[in-house]
């Protein structure tokens, strides 16, 4: 087999851990020559690829980021053909197939190139962990730790100050990182895309917190909305996929909660810092066993797939189940934790 593996959209820690782990499996078990193609689909239409082989891939299990690069380059962008496009670059490099890794954009597109007869197998990522199809995605473990340092680091200053401290994470249709960050960092308040919460609610939850002698904490995800806001809060224009750029909530919640509660407001965003590094042990041995599939599903040619994790057990399912889908938190999951806020 001789195939092409890409990265598309946001990095995630965990990244080359897959990579590794399909090169391992593929091209030292199986034999499979493996093509890395250099930041997602512009290396599949710039033929920009390097050879993967046990060498290339030294060292990669704890590597943040991703040693063939990514980008939010899109097959169908800039009014091209992306069938048409993606098939003549199998053709002239004689793919058998091409493993795209990434979130809720790859794994449709995946799918959609695969409907269109092109062999396609998907792998999981991303930090906010919202892609349907899979109980987790790699990435999202390490992000919640350093979000959760966050909330442990802002604790012991806001306490210092008495101030209220607002966390802002990434997660941009889903509340994912906010919710198990502030389980873990125990925050006071939770704000996620899902469950818009009213200024009112927010205040009254930040005054009762220093009413009862401690100092607020509260954690907002990148895409929580109040009810009067018609979208998510963007300032800084577009990206590759054309959407906004979030981030920034927290700035603008702060003074707000400021101004209602009087208790001195700062606001942090965490922003990349989610998304660099190293990833922790577990999210290494996600990736791992993700690559380690991903080369199982090659050789078997089960292509129109995508590898899931489904109660611990990885499994591949089809493409289809995670196009288009987002896997946001449950109202279960958020009111648990709603009657405890404030
Ligand atoms: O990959 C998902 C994500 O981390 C989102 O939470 C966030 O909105 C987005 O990526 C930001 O990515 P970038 O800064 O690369 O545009």
């Amino acid at each position: 087999m001789r195939i092409g593996v890409l990265v598309s959209g946001g990095d995630c820690p965990g990244l080359n851990a897959a990579i590794r782990g399909l090169t391992l499996r593929g091209a030292d078990l199986f034999g499979h020559e493996i093509l890395g193609f250099r930041d997602g689909w512009r290396g599949v239409f710039d033929d920009d690829a390097v050879r993967l082989d046990r060498a290339a891939v030294r060292g990669l299990a704890g590597r943040g980021g991703t040693v063939i690069g990514t980008s939010r380059v899109g097959p169908w962008q800039d009014g091209r053909d992306g069938v048409a496009a993606v098939g003549a670059a199998v053709e002239r490099n004689g793919l058998d197939g091409i493993v795209a890794i990434g979130g809720n954009g790859t794994q449709t597109v995946a799918h959609l190139l695969s409907q269109a007869g092109i062999p396609m197998i998907g792998m999981p990522k991303t930090i906010d962990n919202d892609l349907g199809g899979t109980d987790v995605t790699f990435g999202f473990d390490t992000a919640v730790s350093i979000a959760t340092e966050g909330i442990d680091r802002l604790r012991t200053t806001g306490e210092s100050h008495q101030r209220c401290m607002v966390l802002e994470v990434m997660g941009r249709h889903a509340g994912w990182i906010a919710l198990h960050a502030g389980t873990a960092g125990g925050a006071h308040t939770i704000l996620i895309p899902e469950f818009p919460e009213s200024l009112d609610d927010i205040s009254a939850w930040v005054t009762h917190v220093r009413d009862r002698g401690r100092t607020p904490l509260v954690v907002v995800a990148e895409g929580f909305t109040l009810p009067e806001m018609d979208t998510e809060y963007s300032r800084k224009g577009l990206d590759g996929f054309g959407r906004p750029r979030l981030g920034g909530i927290a700035e603008v919640l702060a003074p707000l909660i400021e101004e209602r509660t009087g208790i001195e407001t700062r606001a942090t965003v965490l922003g990349h810092l989610q998304r660099g590094g190293v990833p922790t042990s577990a999210d290494r041995v996600l990736a791992t066993r993700c690559g380690f599939a991903a080369a199982d599903a090659v050789e078997a040619g089960d292509w129109g797939t995508m590898v899931s994790v489904n109660r611990n057990a990885i499994e591949q399912v089809p493409l289809a189940d995670a196009a288009e889908t987002l896997k946001a938190v449950p109202a279960a999951r958020y009111q648990e934790l709603r009657m405890l806020f404030g």
